[in-house]
């Protein structure tokens, strides 16, 4: 008997998202079947294309032909992805899929750090990112992305002036330190500050994007309220040290987010400078700031928790020379792309499983 379309489409029934818990056939991420003798073509359009199930979902594909169809046949997978979205009918940048925020409560902890690594391993998987550097007060981006002295334009779209965030190592970026010279000393009053982050998110011309990751000045602060009132936010990265301080602020910037009135899911927990290794000495691990801090935390706020990032001197030196650690070859940029990878997967579950989030309304 020659096999036909739907019998491939019932084997590939069979296999389940592990993440979403469905069938890839009623997830309609099953395009294009041809068959060709032997072959069988098919292209599975994965949530994210950092997914680190993708090769776990293939071999999936791959058996259940094999199972369901017959051994004999050889099986082409093509794997893609179409970023999910709960955006697209948001009033401002519904081109853009998702909208993450970093945040940390204490300062230092290394909310740039994060954002700008998670941004690359990002890019580098193929998604379309930007990042918005929120720290009116203290800029750190230019520096981490060696680009402090360009500065963006403006352009004149449909009779209103926007910004062109700037390009580097295929991300869009904006930040204040593009917009003031670094010896210029401008005292921001609260309310400037605010307005500089609105412009950043409503008179930027950041074009589709599949996540807009913003990160976030330490606290909890005017600016954590003004974009909560300008965008919907699709979630929220917390990032801490183990250090007894950082995790005492990091349950504020936590119970900020699920406030009620705030309501931002929040996607997971990076526990960042873990402990330090020494490069000549990776073997050894010294838990400087205490162990095990933010798993814990995790855990008692039900957070998924994304992974540990050592304290090594390497990814202090690529921040200060502008190269992201994700960018090299070593221990530190695999440990980033691992929590780009889950930070991707918790978007794609809470796009399956929430309904979009929503604006929080001015109250004075
Ligand atoms: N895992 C790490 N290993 C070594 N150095 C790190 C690590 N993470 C961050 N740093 C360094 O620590 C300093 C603070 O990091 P970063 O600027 O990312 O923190 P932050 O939370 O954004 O700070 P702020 O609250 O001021 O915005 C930087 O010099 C950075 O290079
Ligand atoms: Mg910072």
């Amino acid at each position: 008997m020659a096999i036909t379309q739907d019998n491939i489409l019932k084997a590939l029934a069979q296999v389940m998202d592990p993440d979403l818990k469905k069938d890839l056939v009623s997830l309609n991420m099953i395009k294009d079947i041809s068959i060709d003798g032997n072959a069988i073509y098919f292209t599975v359009v994965l949530t994210t294309p950092a997914c680190p199930l993708k090769e776990l979902i293939k071999n999936d594909c791959i058996d259940a032909i094999h199972k369901n169809v017959g051994a004999d046949f050889q099986v082409f997978p093509n794997m893609t992805s179409d970023v999910t979205s709960t955006r697209s009918t948001a009033p401002l940048l519904p081109n853009v899929k998702n909208i993450i925020a970093i945040a940390s409560g204490k300062g230092g902890v290394g909310k740039s750090t994060v954002s700008a690594n998670l941004a690359v391993s990002l890019a580098q998987s193929g998604a379309k990112v930007g990042l918005i550097d929120a720290d009116i007060f203290g800029p750190s981006i230019p520096t981490m992305f060696n680009c402090e002295h360009e500065q963006p334009e403006v352009k004149e779209i449909n009779g209103k002036n926007v910004i062109i965030p700037i390009e580097q190592y295929g991300i869009k970026l904006i930040s204040i330190g593009f917009l003031t010279p670094p010896d210029n000393a401008v005292v921001w009053r609260g309310p400037m500050a605010s307005s500089a982050l609105k412009q950043f998110l409503g008179d930027t011309d950041w074009g589709e994007l599949d996540y807009l990751l913003i990160d976030l000045p330490p606290g909890t602060s005017d600016i954590h309220l003004t974009m909560v009132q300008t965008i919907p936010v699709t979630g929220a990265l917390i990032v801490t040290t183990p250090q007894k301080v950082a995790l005492a602020d990091a349950q504020k910037a936590i119970a900020m987010f699920k406030q009620p009135q705030i309501n931002v899911p929040i996607l997971g927990l990076v526990e960042n400078m873990a402990y330090f290794t020494p490069e000549e000495l990776p073997e050894n691990k010294y838990f400087i700031f205490g162990e095990g801090g933010g798993y814990k935390l995790s855990e008692r706020y039900e957070i998924p928790f994304l992974g540990q990032i050592p304290l090594v001197q390497s990814i202090r030196e690529s921040g200060d020379s502008g190269y992201p650690s994700a960018m090299k070859n070593d221990v530190s940029s695999e440990a980033f792309e691992e929590i780009a990878k889950k930070a991707a997967r918790q978007i794609a579950i809470r796009n399956a499983n929430m309904a979009g989030t929503t604006k929080v309304e001015m109250t004075n």
